[in-house]
């Protein structure tokens, strides 16, 4: 029986229920490791004048302290080889955040290490810090130059347009809340080598990171990785900075040592999803179809580089999400600020572009007092049949055409199947007889692309080894996070050899087998890795098939096979075709192609208190032909409520000295268990890639995160009902997350 396309159960499900599936933290430890906790910058901008070390240095098993000052003694320079090289590797002259790393405690158990670490006393000279998007707009603080967008005339378009509305709001970060957090276990080889175990999206830049701390080549450090306990975009660039500490501190005792972040640590060290800020100005007819935008955009990125210019440029491809803007300006800011470094997270900057024109389609119904649905059909991008293929109406403001548009006719489809229109009438009847309890109903529809922007990334390979008793292994450049990666790997190597999946194992990730590798993110995990893992199975197929007799067994040909010495195992490698991309005009086509998604979220909110509750959720979602439809399932049901929790109660609150103060589980909330609609049905679009990926499947790690963009809109909704019930004007405050507070904000306001 064939493999793909079944529900076949994740590769580790048993081990992990069972406690066997070991993390960074679980590798046994070697005899006199140590460990490794890291010296916090108490400021958020500051003149590190002195580190007073003595203390903990006297505390019984501290072994070392490392701090900058020591840095220069091994002879290593105090940066991350990032491509701008703004991180030092501990804090040196200066302070950039509150939570900034100045140094390690190394001492022979976690504990100690940890209770050391506050011993340390740090001297410092506080400075005016820059915490908000607005501060750093008005000093002009910012970690790279703006990127301006314009298409067709704008201006024009919107002074024309019938009606016109301006607006500006905020919309928050996100803590990646990985359950395992940050870890790395560092192991001193021969002759200067280092292992390192790195619960990382990208070991070989971990491999890279490491190698330049030590002053080695990257063909001296192994990083290996057999799983994460969830990354979402949080172990992308940011695992590197705990596997380098690690490597250090290894380097320096000649002993194994390991370093894993407590949660509180981990909230203050690490960088969230960005959060943005938007002004905007619209210009739209009295159907509710867009004349002309303009936009201006600008994100909060922390202390330091990152992933901030990619992410940002992400935000601005997925302005458009599934509908044309034909006249349209963007401007994009990417402020500096004396915050933690924002970073990769789930969606990778489309969210926060997706949410502004979803917004504004909200904003344009509430206006002209139309259904927002018949806004969000009013402006979806053309067909291409229907229109000459050089159509406006069907290219992007990147100058990509959207060749796959099945956004609409799924939109039709899940109105259908959610029964929207009755919903609505019921719900108006509702809203009319209940005081108290208002509901709100949105169908928002995800369009996605597929790819890194970076088009260099799009790359993977993979090796495939059989072995001479008919049992197979794969390793390939890919990470396990928990997303299924590996599973759906297994599947396809097994198909395109014709073995049982039981036969297949995959081994953990690791530099030493393939090289190079990008990081697993984007989405494309399997459609980079599965592809270089086929393509590696195939040629040994076509070896044995070359001598196989009918009927013969895998086993039976793979023995004569060996005794005949013909070669049983391979490399494959993949490269995504037909992707381009200009980055200084920001034209091309930066994806292979888009996946899609609607969703259709009811609400209730409770206008005295503020308090909402999620009641009915239907999905229809575009994975192309399902190479597994449980773990797509669980990617979907997983993302929508991951995105649940951004835009209604996960809130990141900096207090005006820039302390995290929603720094530990107490005070940062993520759904639970409890928050589940108790309607979720998801079904899939079942149609297959009209690319020729993997089986003809779609990438669908990101894209249902921004499914739960509905759940916003139909917050909205309600608090519109209930504004209009008590004759106040449609006007109120967009800022999300949707906490209670601000719906009760958003109902009363004047
Ligand atoms: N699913 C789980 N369970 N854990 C994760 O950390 N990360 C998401 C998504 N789904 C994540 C997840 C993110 S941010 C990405 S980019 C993709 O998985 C990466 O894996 P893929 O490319 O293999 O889909
Ligand atoms: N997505 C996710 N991660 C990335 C990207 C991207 O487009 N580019 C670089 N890292
Ligand atoms: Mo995902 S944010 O691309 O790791």
């Amino acid at each position: 029986m064939k493999a793909m396309g079944r529900a076949v159960a994740h590769e580790s499900a048993h081990a992990h229920v069972t406690g066997q599936a070991p993390y960074v933290d679980d590798i046994p430890e070697w005899l006199g490791c140590l460990h490794a906790a890291p010296i916090l910058s108490e400021h958020a901008h500051a003149e590190l004048l002195g580190v007073d070390v003595q203390k903990a240095l006297a505390m019984p098993g501290v072994v070392a302290v490392l701090t900058a000052q020591n840095l220069k003694t091994i002879g290593c320079s105090n940066a991350f080889p990032t491509q701008s090289h703004d991180e030092p590797i501990f804090a040196e002259g200066e302070l950039l955040h509150r939570g900034q790393v100045v140094g390690l405690v190394i001492a022979t158990s976690h504990w100690l290490a940890r209770v050391a670490a506050r011993k340390v006393s740090i001297e410092a000279k506080v400075l005016p810090a820059i915490l908000s998007i607005e501060e750093a707009l008005k000093a002009e603080s910012f970690v790279l130059p703006p990127v301006f967008l314009t298409r067709g005339n704008p201006e024009q378009a919107i002074a024309q347009a019938a009606h016109q509305l301006s607006k500006r709001f905020h919309l928050g970060g996100q803590e990646h809340f990985y359950l395992e957090s940050q870890a790395a276990y560092a192991l001193p080889q021969e002759q200067g080598q280092m292992v390192v175990h790195s619960s990382s999206q990208h070991p070989g830049e971990v491999q890279h990171w490491v190698a330049h701390a030590l002053g080695l080549s990257s063909h001296q450090v192994r990083v290996e990785c057999r799983r994460m306990g969830g990354g979402f975009g949080g172990k992308e660039t940011q695992a590197g900075q705990v596997a380098v500490w690690a490597a250090l501190a290894a380097k320096v005792c000649g002993k194994a040592v390991k370093m894993r972040l407590d949660r509180d640590d981990d909230f203050l060290i690490t960088g969230k999803r960005h959060p943005f800020f938007y002004d905007y100005t619209v210009g739209f007819d009295t159907n509710g179809r867009l004349a002309g935008l303009s936009l201006f955009i600008a994100s909060n990125c922390g202390f330091s580089v990152d992933l901030s210019g990619p992410v940002a440029d992400r935000a601005v491809f997925h302005l458009d999400n599934a509908y044309c803007l034909e006249n349209l300006s963007v401007r994009s800011y990417r402020c500096k600020t004396n915050l933690q470094s924002m970073t990769a997270f789930r969606g990778f900057g489309g969210p926060q572009g997706m949410v502004l024109i979803e917004t504004i389609m909200g904003e344009i119904a509430r206006t002209l007092q139309k259904d927002p649905i018949d806004v969000r059909l009013q402006n979806t991008y053309d067909l291409i049949e229907a229109s000459s293929p050089t159509s406006v109406r069907s290219h992007t403001h990147y100058g990509m055409q959207v060749e796959d548009n099945i956004a609409p006719a799924m939109m039709q489809a899940l109105l259908e199947q959610a029964a929207y229109r009755k919903r609505r009438e019921q719900l108006n009847v509702f809203n009319k007889t209940s005081p108290v309890v208002k509901k709100g109903l949105a169908l928002t529809p995800v369009k996605f692309g597929i790819s890194f922007t970076a088009t260099f990334m799009n790359q993977a390979g993979a090796l495939v080894h059989v072995y001479s008793d008919g049992s197979v292994q794969v390793n390939h450049g890919g990470t396990e996070m928990g997303q299924g990666l590996f599973t759906k790997v297994a599947q396809v190597v097994a198909d395109e050899l014709g073995v049982p999946l039981h036969k297949v194992v995959v081994t953990a990730s690791d530099t030493s087998k393939v090289p190079n590798a990008s990081p697993t993110a984007a989405s494309s995990g399997t459609d980079l890795n599965a592809k270089a893992a086929q393509l590696a199975a195939r040629q040994i197929r076509e070896r044995l098939d070359a001598m196989r007799e009918p009927d013969e067994s895998f086993e039976s040909v793979v023995r004569r096979a060996y005794m005949a010495r013909v070669q049983l195992w391979s490399d494959g490698f993949y490269a995504t075709p037909k992707i381009h991309y200009d980055r200084t005009k920001l034209q091309g086509r930066p994806f292979y192609y888009f996946a899609y998604g609607v969703a259709c979220s009811e609400v209730a909110i409770d206008t005295l208190t503020g308090e909402s509750r999620l009641l009915r959720v239907d999905i229809l979602h575009d994975v192309g032909k399902s190479l597994n439809p449980a773990i797509d399932q669980g990617q979907i049901e997983g993302g929508f409520i991951q995105g649940m929790g951004w835009l209604t109660m996960e809130e990141l609150v900096w207090d005006d000295k820039g302390a995290l103060k929603t720094q530990a589980p107490s005070t940062y909330k993520i759904p639970s268990a409890g928050d589940l609609p108790g309607h979720f049905e998801v079904r899939f679009w079942d149609a297959p890639n009209r690319e020729e990926t993997i089986f003809r499947s779609k990438a669908v790690g990101e894209p249902p995160f921004m499914l739960a963009i509905s759940v916003l809109e139909a917050l909205r909704d309600a608090i519109g009902e209930a504004r209009r019930h008590q004759g106040r004007p449609q006007n109120f405050c967009l800022d999300a997350p949707m906490t209670p507070e601000r719906i009760l904000h958003a109902v009363h306001e004047e």
